[in-house]
Protein backbone atom coordinates (compact mmCIF):
# COMPACT_ATOMS: atom_id res chain seq x y z
CA UNK A 1 0.00 0.00 0.00
CA UNK A 2 1.77 3.17 -1.44
CA UNK A 3 0.06 6.84 0.50
CA UNK A 4 0.86 10.09 -1.20
CA UNK A 5 1.12 12.85 1.80
CA UNK A 6 0.66 15.69 -0.94
CA UNK A 7 1.17 19.60 -0.93
CA UNK A 8 1.77 19.85 3.07
CA UNK A 9 4.86 21.90 4.37
CA UNK A 10 7.98 19.07 5.94
CA UNK A 11 9.08 20.27 8.72
CA UNK A 12 11.94 18.61 10.28
CA UNK A 13 14.55 19.77 13.27
CA UNK A 14 16.18 21.13 10.02
CA UNK A 15 14.50 21.86 7.54
CA UNK A 16 10.83 23.89 6.83
CA UNK A 17 9.95 22.83 2.70
CA UNK A 18 6.92 22.47 0.29
CA UNK A 19 6.97 18.51 -0.09
CA UNK A 20 5.09 14.98 -0.49
CA UNK A 21 5.63 12.50 1.51
CA UNK A 22 5.60 8.94 -0.04
CA UNK A 23 4.48 6.43 2.47
CA UNK A 24 5.37 2.57 1.45
CA UNK A 25 4.27 0.10 3.97
CA UNK A 26 5.53 0.91 7.38
CA UNK A 27 8.26 3.15 5.95
CA UNK A 28 8.84 6.34 3.96
CA UNK A 29 9.85 5.98 0.54
CA UNK A 30 10.35 9.20 -0.98
CA UNK A 31 10.12 13.32 -0.04
CA UNK A 32 10.08 15.67 -2.80
CA UNK A 33 7.84 16.48 -5.74
CA UNK A 34 5.47 13.45 -6.36
CA UNK A 35 3.33 12.42 -9.07
CA UNK A 36 -0.04 11.20 -7.24
CA UNK A 37 -0.33 8.23 -10.19
CA UNK A 38 2.26 6.46 -8.11
CA UNK A 39 0.46 6.10 -4.72
CA UNK A 40 -2.72 3.87 -4.41
CA UNK A 41 -4.20 6.24 -2.09
CA UNK A 42 -3.36 10.23 -1.72
CA UNK A 43 -3.90 12.46 1.70
CA UNK A 44 -4.37 16.04 0.96
CA UNK A 45 -1.79 18.27 3.16
CA UNK A 46 -2.49 21.62 1.85
CA UNK A 47 -2.03 24.58 4.23
CA UNK A 48 -0.80 21.98 7.30
CA UNK A 49 2.56 21.38 8.32
CA UNK A 50 3.54 17.88 8.09
CA UNK A 51 6.09 16.63 10.96
CA UNK A 52 8.03 13.30 12.21
CA UNK A 53 5.29 12.09 15.31
CA UNK A 54 6.08 13.29 18.04
CA UNK A 55 8.43 10.97 20.88
CA UNK A 56 7.37 11.49 24.39
CA UNK A 57 10.73 10.02 26.19
CA UNK A 58 8.91 10.39 30.03
CA UNK A 59 5.22 8.79 30.69
CA UNK A 60 4.45 6.45 33.57
CA UNK A 61 1.51 4.63 32.33
CA UNK A 62 -0.20 2.55 35.17
CA UNK A 63 2.63 3.79 37.44
CA UNK A 64 1.55 2.45 41.58
CA UNK A 65 3.07 5.11 43.43
CA UNK A 66 2.16 5.03 47.37
CA UNK A 67 -0.66 7.51 46.72
CA UNK A 68 -2.08 4.96 44.20
CA UNK A 69 -1.97 3.85 40.79
CA UNK A 70 -1.61 5.69 37.49
CA UNK A 71 -4.92 5.72 36.29
CA UNK A 72 -4.06 6.06 32.41
CA UNK A 73 -2.59 2.05 31.30
CA UNK A 74 -0.82 1.52 28.59
CA UNK A 75 -4.18 1.14 26.30
CA UNK A 76 -5.55 4.73 27.19
CA UNK A 77 -2.28 6.31 27.75
CA UNK A 78 -0.92 5.55 24.19
CA UNK A 79 -4.28 5.91 22.44
CA UNK A 80 -4.32 9.99 24.15
CA UNK A 81 -0.47 10.19 23.07
CA UNK A 82 -2.18 9.81 19.65
CA UNK A 83 -5.14 11.65 19.40
CA UNK A 84 -2.47 14.62 20.92
CA UNK A 85 0.50 13.91 17.67
CA UNK A 86 2.60 11.58 19.84
CA UNK A 87 3.58 7.96 18.08
CA UNK A 88 6.53 6.95 20.38
CA UNK A 89 6.43 6.72 24.38
CA UNK A 90 9.79 6.01 26.92
CA UNK A 91 7.75 4.80 29.84
CA UNK A 92 9.59 4.26 33.43
CA UNK A 93 9.59 0.51 34.11
CA UNK A 94 10.31 -0.03 37.89
CA UNK A 95 11.57 -3.04 40.02
CA UNK A 96 11.31 -3.39 43.31
CA UNK A 97 14.27 -3.78 46.06
CA UNK A 98 16.06 -7.20 46.24
CA UNK A 99 14.67 -7.90 42.75
CA UNK A 100 16.32 -8.39 39.33
CA UNK A 101 16.03 -5.30 36.61
CA UNK A 102 14.77 -8.21 34.42
CA UNK A 103 11.72 -9.15 36.31
CA UNK A 104 10.77 -5.51 36.53
CA UNK A 105 10.94 -5.28 32.90
CA UNK A 106 9.03 -8.46 32.39
CA UNK A 107 6.25 -7.07 34.72
CA UNK A 108 6.41 -3.76 32.70
CA UNK A 109 6.23 -5.50 29.60
CA UNK A 110 3.45 -7.37 30.62
CA UNK A 111 1.93 -4.32 31.53
CA UNK A 112 1.70 -3.06 27.92
CA UNK A 113 1.91 -5.70 25.81
CA UNK A 114 -1.14 -6.12 23.54
CA UNK A 115 -2.33 -2.99 24.57
CA UNK A 116 -0.38 -0.14 22.84
CA UNK A 117 -1.77 1.97 20.51
CA UNK A 118 1.76 3.20 19.16
CA UNK A 119 5.10 2.17 19.52
CA UNK A 120 6.58 2.64 23.25
CA UNK A 121 10.46 1.88 24.31
CA UNK A 122 11.30 1.46 28.30
CA UNK A 123 13.76 2.92 30.34
CA UNK A 124 14.19 1.16 34.03
CA UNK A 125 13.87 3.26 37.31
CA UNK A 126 16.96 1.60 39.80
CA UNK A 127 15.65 1.67 43.47
CA UNK A 128 19.08 0.38 44.69
CA UNK A 129 22.73 0.06 42.93
CA UNK A 130 24.89 -3.20 43.76
CA UNK A 131 26.75 -5.64 42.31
CA UNK A 132 23.32 -7.65 40.81
CA UNK A 133 21.62 -4.68 39.61
CA UNK A 134 25.13 -3.13 37.82
CA UNK A 135 25.38 -6.38 36.16
CA UNK A 136 21.85 -6.08 35.43
CA UNK A 137 22.30 -3.38 33.52
CA UNK A 138 24.34 -4.78 31.25
CA UNK A 139 21.49 -7.22 30.99
CA UNK A 140 19.31 -4.37 29.93
CA UNK A 141 21.00 -2.61 27.17
CA UNK A 142 20.64 -6.41 25.40
CA UNK A 143 17.05 -6.37 26.24
CA UNK A 144 16.57 -2.90 24.23
CA UNK A 145 17.25 -0.41 27.08
CA UNK A 146 19.48 1.85 26.66
CA UNK A 147 18.82 4.70 29.78
CA UNK A 148 18.37 3.95 34.04
CA UNK A 149 17.06 6.27 35.43
CA UNK A 150 18.16 7.66 39.46
CA UNK A 151 16.53 9.53 41.99
CA UNK A 152 17.81 11.43 44.39
CA UNK A 153 14.40 12.30 45.74
CA UNK A 154 11.79 10.57 47.69
CA UNK A 155 13.69 8.49 50.30
CA UNK A 156 12.51 5.54 51.15
CA UNK A 157 10.91 4.63 48.02
CA UNK A 158 13.09 5.78 45.07
CA UNK A 159 15.93 7.35 46.75
CA UNK A 160 20.12 6.68 46.44
CA UNK A 161 22.75 8.06 48.01
CA UNK A 162 25.84 9.88 46.01
CA UNK A 163 28.06 6.96 46.37
CA UNK A 164 25.46 4.80 44.48
CA UNK A 165 24.85 7.31 41.92
CA UNK A 166 28.60 7.50 41.54
CA UNK A 167 28.80 3.52 40.93
CA UNK A 168 26.14 3.93 38.60
CA UNK A 169 27.24 6.81 36.49
CA UNK A 170 30.30 5.15 36.24
CA UNK A 171 28.83 1.76 35.48
CA UNK A 172 26.61 3.82 32.37
CA UNK A 173 29.80 5.28 31.04
CA UNK A 174 31.43 1.63 30.26
CA UNK A 175 28.00 0.66 28.84
CA UNK A 176 27.18 3.65 26.44
CA UNK A 177 23.89 4.27 28.03
CA UNK A 178 22.30 7.28 29.55
CA UNK A 179 21.19 7.84 33.05
CA UNK A 180 18.29 10.22 34.17
CA UNK A 181 18.42 11.44 37.39
CA UNK A 182 15.61 12.68 39.67
CA UNK A 183 17.30 16.02 40.90
CA UNK A 184 15.65 17.08 43.86
CA UNK A 185 17.64 17.00 47.58
CA UNK A 186 15.70 14.45 49.31
CA UNK A 187 16.76 14.37 52.75
CA UNK A 188 16.95 17.91 52.81
CA UNK A 189 13.10 17.84 51.45
CA UNK A 190 12.22 16.09 54.32
CA UNK A 191 12.94 18.61 56.80
CA UNK A 192 11.05 21.29 55.06
CA UNK A 193 7.92 18.21 54.72
CA UNK A 194 8.22 17.79 58.67
CA UNK A 195 8.56 21.65 59.34
CA UNK A 196 5.51 22.52 57.28
CA UNK A 197 3.22 19.75 58.78
CA UNK A 198 4.04 20.53 62.70
CA UNK A 199 3.40 23.73 62.13
CA UNK A 200 0.27 22.71 60.54
CA UNK A 201 0.44 23.65 57.19
CA UNK A 202 -0.58 20.59 54.91
CA UNK A 203 -2.60 22.79 51.93
CA UNK A 204 -1.00 21.61 48.45
CA UNK A 205 1.09 25.16 48.14
CA UNK A 206 3.28 23.87 51.13
CA UNK A 207 4.22 20.28 48.60
CA UNK A 208 6.17 23.39 46.18
CA UNK A 209 7.17 25.44 49.42
CA UNK A 210 9.02 22.17 51.03
CA UNK A 211 10.52 21.56 47.71
CA UNK A 212 12.01 24.65 46.90
CA UNK A 213 13.80 25.28 43.58
CA UNK A 214 17.22 25.72 45.38
CA UNK A 215 16.93 22.45 46.49
CA UNK A 216 16.73 21.00 42.70
CA UNK A 217 19.71 23.45 41.80
CA UNK A 218 21.53 21.71 44.30
CA UNK A 219 20.43 18.25 43.66
CA UNK A 220 21.20 18.90 40.01
CA UNK A 221 24.72 20.35 40.28
CA UNK A 222 25.59 17.35 42.51
CA UNK A 223 24.57 14.86 39.78
CA UNK A 224 26.27 16.82 37.15
CA UNK A 225 29.58 17.17 38.95
CA UNK A 226 29.10 12.69 39.90
CA UNK A 227 28.19 12.09 36.25
CA UNK A 228 31.62 14.40 35.50
CA UNK A 229 33.93 12.36 38.05
CA UNK A 230 32.36 9.41 36.17
CA UNK A 231 32.96 10.35 32.42
CA UNK A 232 29.46 9.28 31.85
CA UNK A 233 26.91 11.71 30.20
CA UNK A 234 23.86 12.78 32.29
CA UNK A 235 19.92 13.59 31.17
CA UNK A 236 18.42 15.71 33.99
CA UNK A 237 14.43 14.80 33.85
CA UNK A 238 11.74 17.50 34.14
CA UNK A 239 13.82 19.93 34.77
CA UNK A 240 11.47 22.77 36.50
CA UNK A 241 13.79 25.71 38.45
CA UNK A 242 16.20 28.54 36.81
CA UNK A 243 18.77 27.25 39.57
CA UNK A 244 18.63 23.68 37.92
CA UNK A 245 18.94 25.12 34.44
CA UNK A 246 21.76 27.42 35.43
CA UNK A 247 23.55 24.02 36.31
CA UNK A 248 23.05 22.03 33.22
CA UNK A 249 24.45 25.55 31.18
CA UNK A 250 27.32 25.93 33.40
CA UNK A 251 28.41 22.45 32.75
CA UNK A 252 27.32 22.55 29.64
CA UNK A 253 29.73 25.44 28.71
CA UNK A 254 32.60 23.80 30.12
CA UNK A 255 32.00 20.87 27.58
CA UNK A 256 30.05 18.28 29.81
CA UNK A 257 27.35 16.59 27.82
CA UNK A 258 24.82 17.36 30.27
CA UNK A 259 20.93 16.79 28.67
CA UNK A 260 17.91 17.86 29.98
CA UNK A 261 14.31 18.11 29.43
CA UNK A 262 11.72 20.06 30.46
CA UNK A 263 7.60 19.84 30.64
CA UNK A 264 4.84 21.73 29.34
CA UNK A 265 3.18 22.20 33.17
CA UNK A 266 6.84 24.04 33.67
CA UNK A 267 6.31 25.83 30.59
CA UNK A 268 2.84 27.08 31.52
CA UNK A 269 1.35 26.71 34.99
CA UNK A 270 3.13 27.92 38.53
CA UNK A 271 3.16 27.85 41.85
CA UNK A 272 -0.05 29.87 41.94
CA UNK A 273 -2.09 27.09 40.46
CA UNK A 274 -0.96 25.33 44.04
CA UNK A 275 -2.07 28.25 45.66
CA UNK A 276 -5.83 27.83 44.61
CA UNK A 277 -7.70 26.35 47.75
CA UNK A 278 -8.57 21.91 48.54
CA UNK A 279 -8.91 20.16 45.66
CA UNK A 280 -7.89 22.97 42.79
CA UNK A 281 -4.76 23.06 44.31
CA UNK A 282 -4.46 19.37 44.41
CA UNK A 283 -4.51 18.43 41.35
CA UNK A 284 -1.01 20.79 39.95
CA UNK A 285 1.25 18.90 42.62
CA UNK A 286 3.73 16.97 40.81
CA UNK A 287 7.27 16.55 41.67
CA UNK A 288 9.55 18.86 41.19
CA UNK A 289 6.63 21.17 41.99
CA UNK A 290 5.54 24.06 39.74
CA UNK A 291 7.44 27.08 40.48
CA UNK A 292 6.39 30.78 40.90
CA UNK A 293 5.93 32.20 36.99
CA UNK A 294 9.48 33.87 36.80
CA UNK A 295 10.86 30.52 36.11
CA UNK A 296 8.95 29.99 33.01
CA UNK A 297 10.62 32.61 30.69
CA UNK A 298 14.13 31.05 31.61
CA UNK A 299 12.62 27.35 30.70
CA UNK A 300 11.40 29.01 27.37
CA UNK A 301 14.79 30.43 26.80
CA UNK A 302 17.08 27.74 27.64
CA UNK A 303 14.60 25.79 25.05
CA UNK A 304 15.20 28.43 22.52
CA UNK A 305 18.90 28.59 22.93
CA UNK A 306 19.35 24.47 23.44
CA UNK A 307 20.42 24.32 26.99
CA UNK A 308 17.15 22.48 27.41
CA UNK A 309 17.25 19.57 25.22
CA UNK A 310 13.48 18.01 24.79
CA UNK A 311 9.88 18.29 25.95
CA UNK A 312 8.76 15.45 27.70
CA UNK A 313 5.33 15.09 29.70
CA UNK A 314 6.20 12.94 33.14
CA UNK A 315 2.45 11.81 31.69
CA UNK A 316 1.52 10.43 35.59
CA UNK A 317 -2.53 11.22 35.93
CA UNK A 318 -4.41 10.75 39.30
CA UNK A 319 -8.12 10.92 39.17
CA UNK A 320 -9.59 14.03 41.49
CA UNK A 321 -10.98 11.36 44.02
CA UNK A 322 -7.62 10.15 44.04
CA UNK A 323 -5.73 13.79 44.54
CA UNK A 324 -8.46 14.17 47.20
CA UNK A 325 -6.83 12.01 49.16
CA UNK A 326 -4.67 14.61 50.34
CA UNK A 327 -7.42 17.02 51.83
CA UNK A 328 -5.73 17.95 55.03
CA UNK A 329 -2.22 16.52 54.46
CA UNK A 330 -0.27 17.45 51.09
CA UNK A 331 2.33 14.61 51.87
CA UNK A 332 -0.85 12.26 50.99
CA UNK A 333 -1.56 13.96 47.21
CA UNK A 334 -0.42 11.33 44.32
CA UNK A 335 2.32 12.88 42.65
CA UNK A 336 1.65 13.62 38.90
CA UNK A 337 -0.06 15.56 36.26
CA UNK A 338 -1.73 14.13 32.83
CA UNK A 339 -0.25 15.84 29.76
CA UNK A 340 0.22 13.10 27.14
CA UNK A 341 -1.97 14.55 24.86
CA UNK A 342 -1.55 18.06 24.99
CA UNK A 343 2.33 18.07 24.63
CA UNK A 344 2.95 18.34 20.85
CA UNK A 345 -0.02 21.61 20.61
CA UNK A 346 1.19 23.54 24.15
CA UNK A 347 4.40 23.68 22.49
CA UNK A 348 3.30 24.66 18.81
CA UNK A 349 2.22 27.22 20.94
CA UNK A 350 5.21 28.31 21.81
CA UNK A 351 5.41 28.92 18.10
CA UNK A 352 2.30 30.82 17.70
CA UNK A 353 3.46 33.08 20.74
CA UNK A 354 6.94 33.56 18.93
CA UNK A 355 9.10 31.41 21.84
CA UNK A 356 10.36 29.00 19.48
CA UNK A 357 10.77 28.53 14.95
CA UNK A 358 9.21 25.42 13.64
CA UNK A 359 12.27 23.66 13.78
CA UNK A 360 13.34 23.97 17.05
CA UNK A 361 9.20 22.63 17.81
CA UNK A 362 9.89 19.38 15.95
CA UNK A 363 13.78 19.07 17.73
CA UNK A 364 12.56 19.18 21.42
CA UNK A 365 9.25 17.51 20.93
CA UNK A 366 10.68 14.60 18.39
CA UNK A 367 14.26 14.82 16.88
CA UNK A 368 16.36 15.21 19.82
CA UNK A 369 14.18 12.42 22.30
CA UNK A 370 14.52 10.15 19.36
CA UNK A 371 18.63 10.91 19.08
CA UNK A 372 19.38 11.38 23.01
CA UNK A 373 17.03 7.39 23.38
CA UNK A 374 18.54 5.27 20.97
CA UNK A 375 15.80 5.83 18.35
CA UNK A 376 16.98 8.18 15.83
CA UNK A 377 16.56 8.18 12.39
CA UNK A 378 14.25 5.81 13.00
CA UNK A 379 12.03 7.65 14.70
CA UNK A 380 12.27 11.47 15.42
CA UNK A 381 12.55 12.86 11.92
CA UNK A 382 11.11 12.45 7.89
CA UNK A 383 13.47 11.00 5.90
CA UNK A 384 13.08 8.32 3.06
CA UNK A 385 13.68 4.53 5.34
CA UNK A 386 12.41 5.57 8.30
CA UNK A 387 9.55 4.99 9.96
CA UNK A 388 6.44 6.20 8.34
CA UNK A 389 5.51 8.32 11.80
CA UNK A 390 3.83 11.42 11.08
CA UNK A 391 1.49 13.97 11.85
CA UNK A 392 -0.47 16.20 9.47
CA UNK A 393 -0.61 19.63 11.80
CA UNK A 394 -3.29 22.01 11.18
CA UNK A 395 -1.40 25.49 12.41
CA UNK A 396 -4.49 27.51 11.64
CA UNK A 397 -7.14 25.45 14.22
CA UNK A 398 -8.02 27.47 17.28
CA UNK A 399 -9.45 25.41 20.12
CA UNK A 400 -9.78 25.34 23.66
CA UNK A 401 -7.79 22.24 25.88
CA UNK A 402 -11.06 20.88 28.15
CA UNK A 403 -11.23 17.36 30.10
CA UNK A 404 -14.34 16.65 28.20
CA UNK A 405 -12.85 17.29 25.19
CA UNK A 406 -9.82 14.82 25.92
CA UNK A 407 -9.28 10.97 25.77
CA UNK A 408 -7.13 10.72 29.24
CA UNK A 409 -7.82 8.42 31.60
CA UNK A 410 -8.80 11.58 33.81
CA UNK A 411 -11.54 13.74 35.22
CA UNK A 412 -9.63 17.35 34.77
CA UNK A 413 -7.09 18.95 32.77
CA UNK A 414 -4.63 21.01 33.94
CA UNK A 415 -5.40 23.42 31.01
CA UNK A 416 -9.24 23.50 31.61
CA UNK A 417 -10.13 26.40 28.83
CA UNK A 418 -6.91 27.39 27.61
CA UNK A 419 -7.47 28.42 24.10
CA UNK A 420 -4.59 27.07 21.61
CA UNK A 421 -3.84 27.47 18.24
CA UNK A 422 -3.13 24.27 16.10
CA UNK A 423 -4.53 20.69 16.05
CA UNK A 424 -3.10 17.07 14.62
CA UNK A 425 -5.27 16.59 12.24
CA UNK A 426 -3.83 12.96 10.73
CA UNK A 427 -1.69 11.06 13.03
CA UNK A 428 -0.19 8.27 11.17
CA UNK A 429 2.48 5.10 12.91
CA UNK A 430 4.29 2.89 10.36
CA UNK A 431 1.83 3.69 7.78
CA UNK A 432 -1.04 3.47 9.65
CA UNK A 433 -3.73 5.78 9.95
CA UNK A 434 -4.69 6.43 13.72
CA UNK A 435 -6.50 9.06 14.01
CA UNK A 436 -8.26 11.09 10.88
CA UNK A 437 -10.23 14.22 11.40
CA UNK A 438 -11.57 13.28 14.90
CA UNK A 439 -11.64 9.77 14.12
CA UNK A 440 -9.72 7.13 15.76
CA UNK A 441 -8.73 4.30 13.47
CA UNK A 442 -6.09 2.10 15.93
CA UNK A 443 -7.07 -0.88 17.92
CA UNK A 444 -4.88 -1.94 20.92
CA UNK A 445 -2.24 -4.35 20.33
CA UNK A 446 -1.23 -1.65 17.01
CA UNK A 447 2.14 -0.09 19.16
CA UNK A 448 5.21 -2.16 19.18
CA UNK A 449 8.17 -2.88 21.86
CA UNK A 450 11.45 -0.33 20.62
CA UNK A 451 14.49 -2.52 21.09
CA UNK A 452 16.72 1.30 21.78
CA UNK A 453 20.15 1.45 20.34
CA UNK A 454 22.92 3.64 21.70
CA UNK A 455 22.47 7.05 23.30
CA UNK A 456 23.49 9.54 19.87
CA UNK A 457 24.61 12.01 22.40
O1 LIG B 1 5.20 14.01 40.28
C1 LIG B 1 5.67 13.22 39.47
N1 LIG B 1 6.53 13.67 38.61
N2 LIG B 1 5.30 11.94 39.46
C2 LIG B 1 5.81 10.92 38.65
C3 LIG B 1 7.02 10.26 39.21
C4 LIG B 1 8.27 11.09 39.01
O2 LIG B 1 8.81 11.58 40.00
O3 LIG B 1 8.73 11.25 37.90
ZN1 LIG C 1 8.49 10.87 36.03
Amino acid sequence: MRTLVAGGTVVTAADVVRADVLVDGEQIAAIGAIPQKVADQIIDASQRYVIPGGVDAHTHMELVTPGGVASDDFATGTAAAAWGGTTTVIDYAGHERGESLLAGLERWQAKADGKTHIDYGLHMMVKEVNDRVLADMGRLVSAGLTSVKLFMAYPGVYMVDDGALLRAFSHAADLGILVAVHAENGPAIEVLIARHLAAGKTEPIHHALSRPPELEGEATHRAITLAALSGAPIYIAHLSAAQALSAVRTARELGQRVFAETCPQYLYLSEGDLRRSGIDGAKYVCSPPLRPAWHRDELWRGLRGGDLDAVATDHCPFTLAQKKQGTGDFTKIPNGLPGVEDRMTLVYQGVADGRLSLNRWVDVVATAPAKLFGLYPRKGTLAPGGDADLVIFDPDARRTITAAGHHMNVDYSCYEGMPVHGRPEVVMQRGRVLVRDGTFHSKPGGGRFLHRGAPQL
